[in-house]
């Protein structure tokens, strides 16, 4: 089926109308009876059936039962690519031993630098597979991809491989990231191995075109702002755009630095310092929450209502990752975005959908239905939107399409 429309749509949520900042996150598109005509794989048109059915007279149809519609999700942020896995180190956070003590002891991502080092990239890339699969029957069409266990120009670039052969493996986009500076390796200087990402690394990632984005953990024990800054300076002239792990675990002013490199996205947020909600609302700098990995780790959310409140773009990517949050669930992270971050849920599907693009720099493809994207979006078994954090955690997603062809369900 080339062309056709779909339609018997309860409501159709179309998220259109590009990034949102602030009060606008609240408007979703929202289009009772709503329809929109396919062709090859783009949305061509979105009205109301009626509007829909009298413009185009006798095209094929995709009957949706009378049910929910959304544009596909956008996870923005995950470190989906990486060897072996740490639930042991997971039961001991669960008795009391904080995530930080226990990188700084030589466990967290040292662990899974040494795993990764040891795997070939079809082994990563297979590894990957099952967790995509289930992504995709969330609903998830598009996920950014970071490297960042490998911390030798070698294993960050069989990572960033690995991303490129998953993405031709299954339905799901990719969209790959160089986190060449996730941690110190075991036995370096902080100092050092940012000297050896400007010199080596970085040009080697660029060199390779696989990644467009480049990213750093700015953390307290971890990268300082001023070696954060000097790796994204570095990164920014080599072409890359920016996004930077900020004040995840303490308020180092990541989010301030993002803003002054003009970076695309300051994920996590956790601890930002008031000033740098303000900075980040005044900014184009996307806020990328994550409230699976504050779920997972027991600790406070990011002030998702503040920084809507003051009138940042909001995005909520997953951060699924073998550590701090080894889950990518988005039922669960709707319900976080409703109950515990107070985000309306048109709110959150603003942020799970055209803000997630644009906070991976795909806002012109994909992240709403609306004229001129593709036709990425999904049909559930429920007649409205409110339903998704009122059926907590459940997954009520019953078919997913990708450029118009149906992918699951
Ligand atoms: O975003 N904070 C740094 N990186 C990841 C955790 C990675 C890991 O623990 O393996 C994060 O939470
Ligand atoms: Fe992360």
């Amino acid at each position: 089926m080339k062309r056709f429309l779909v339609r018997s749509i309860s409501e159709l949520v179309t998220c259109a109308g590009g990034k949102k900042r602030g009060r606008a996150m609240g408007d979703a598109g929202v289009i009772p009876d709503g329809a929109f005509v396919v062709d090859g794989g783009i949305v061509r048109a979105v009205g109301t059936r009626r509007e829909l059915e009298a413009k185009y007279p006798g095209l094929p149809a995709l009957d949706c039962g009378g049910c929910l519609v959304t544009p596909g999700y956008v996870d923005s942020h995950t470190h989906l690519v990486f060897g072996g896995e740490r639930s042991s180190e997971f039961v001991r956070r669960l008795r009391g031993e904080p995530y930080m003590a226990i990188m700084a002891a030589g466990g967290g991502i040292a662990a899974t630098v040494a795993a990764t080092r040891a795997a070939t990239e079809q082994e990563l890339a297979e590894a990957a597979l099952p967790h995509l699969r289930r992504m995709l029957a969330m609903g998830v069409t598009t996920c950014e991809v970071k490297s960042g266990y490998g911390l030798d120009t070698e294993t960050e670039l069989r990572q960033l491989r690995a991303v490129a052969r998953l993405n031709g493996m299954q339905p799901v986009e990719l969209i790959p990231t160089f986190l060449g500076a996730h941690a110190v390796p075991a036995g370096e200087d902080a100092d050092r191995y940012i000297d050896y990402c400007i010199a080596e690394s970085l040009p080697a990632a660029a060199e390779s075109g696989l990644a467009a984005f480049a990213d750093i953990f700015c953390e307290k024990g971890v990268f300082s702002l001023a070696q954060s800054e000097r790796y994204l300076r570095r990164a920014a002239e080599l072409g890359f755009r920016l996004k930077v792990h900020a004040d995840e675990m303490s308020p180092l002013g990541g989010a301030g630095l993002a803003v002054r490199m003009g970076a695309v996205s300051a994920d996590h947020l956790l601890q930002v310092k008031e000033e740098e909600v303000a900075a980040l609302a005044a900014s184009e700098t996307v806020a990328a929450v994550l409230p699976l990995t504050a779920f997972c780790l027991a600790e406070r959310y990011a002030p998702a209502r503040r920084l809507i409140d003051a009138g940042a773009a909001l995005a909520v990517g997953s951060d699924f990752n073998p550590g701090s949050c080894c889950t990518c669930e988005i039922p669960l992270s709707i319900a976080l975005c409703c109950i515990h971050m107070h985000m309306s849920i048109e709110e959150t599907l603003t942020a799970l959908t055209v803000n997630g693009a644009a906070a991976c720099g795909c806002e012109d493809r994909v992240g709403s239905i609306e004229a001129g994207k593709q036709a990425d979006f999904l049909v559930y078994s429920c007649p409205r939107k409110e339903f998704l954090p009122y059926r907590t955690g459940a997954n009520l997603v019953r078919s997913v399409y990708k450029k118009g062809e149906l992918v699951y369900g």
